[in-house]
């Protein structure tokens, strides 16, 4: 069993009890992923409807050498939000790597992924961290003299607003240090019909992801949320480029969450995450402007996601 190195995970009740006293009811997205939610995401990424993992799978299957030859070999990989380590053997194997350390605020699904991996792969050293990969962490010491290749597949990224996504790329060119790479995966831009039916599946797996949230505050706040007067919405906002995620009151209601009274009217939402979309040359400026300097990139014939290799800008690239 891998050695477990746990990290502060936030406050849930915390962040509820604020983020529902705001005007626009929000909730952070990170607190999806109990076991629950991390199972039903692992459901999501099978989805028809949902054709970011598969299509960005068949790019690491259809490019493994050309990363390598941008990230070489033999780098230890650090992987932000690791989740089931679905494809990370395809990059594990590509870049010929001794050492993998997964990062997920999952600390269950962490363990049973990394416990998976390391038997699938004898040689293959697996340092686990538990933790939230927005907040500072402390790689092993283990590692401290690897050169790195930090993998954040996923489109994760589109998962913070462009600010923040700029800061917490920073944070991960300061982990990785001076002569890293990252891979990172980006969703694209494109029709936005395409990208609602992703996020709201005929199936109702991703509406089942989203309420789970109510079931979490229900279960560990002492909470008495009317789950079934809530219902799933995934709406595109054009001028912002990401697709919004909410969960809509079907009438008037009220609720307790930890004691405190909670009211809200017909058609109000709580907003619970979104998933911005990028344009080539805007995943582009992002990298230049948090840190990394973009190498590479790939995409599908039908231009639906992005797969990109960038270096940690040196110091002889500042002025
Ligand atoms: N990183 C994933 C994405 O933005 C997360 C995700 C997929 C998600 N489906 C979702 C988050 C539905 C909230 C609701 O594509």
């Amino acid at each position: 069993m891998p050695q477990l190195i746990d990290v502060l995970v936030g406050d849930f009740e915390q962040a509820v009890l604020t983020g529902l006293a705001q005007p626009q009811k929000v909730i952070p997205a990170r607190f999806f992923y109990d076991r629950r939610g991390s199972e039903l995401f692992e459901q999501i990424t099978q989805l028809p409807e949902y054709y970011p993992t598969r299509t960005e799978t068949a790019l690491l299957r259809a490019h493994g050498e050309d990363i390598a030859r941008y990230t070489g070999t033999g780098r230890t990989v650090v992987e932000f939000g690791s989740g089931s380590s679905a494809k990370t053997p395809l990059l594990l194997s590509a870049v010929r790597a001794n050492t993998y350390v997964p990062i997920d605020i999952s600390g269950p699904f962490l363990a049973d992924a990394a416990a998976g991996l390391a038997k699938a792969y004898p040689n293959l050293k697996v340092l686990p961290i538990a933790g939230d990969f927005t907040q500072p962490l402390r790689l092993p010491d283990a590692i401290a003299a690897d050169a790195l290749l930090g993998f954040f597949p996923g489109s994760t990224i589109g998962n913070f607003a462009p600010r923040q996504a700029i800061d917490l790329l920073r944070s991960f060119a300061a982990t990785l240090g001076e002569d890293a790479r990252l891979v990172i995966g980006i969703d694209l831009r494109k029709n936005p019909r395409l990208i609602e039916t992703a996020y709201d599946d005929a199936g109702g797996v991703t509406a089942a992801f989203n309420l789970n949230l109510l079931h979490r505050i229900n279960n560990e706040l002492d909470g008495d949320v009317p789950i079934e007067l809530f219902e799933h919405r995934a709406v595109w906002q054009d001028a912002l480029g990401r697709i919004e995620m909410h969960l809509a009151a079907s009438r008037d209601l009220s609720f307790e969450v930890a004691g405190r009274r909670f009211a809200m009217k017909a058609g109000e939402t709580i907003h619970t995450e979104n998933s911005y979309k990028y344009r080539p040359e805007e995943a582009r400026l992002l990298a230049r402007a948090s840190g990394w300097e973009p190498m590479a990139a790939w995409c599908d014939a039908d231009a639906l996601f992005s797969l990109h290799v960038w270096q940690a800008q040196g110091r002889k690239l500042e002025p």
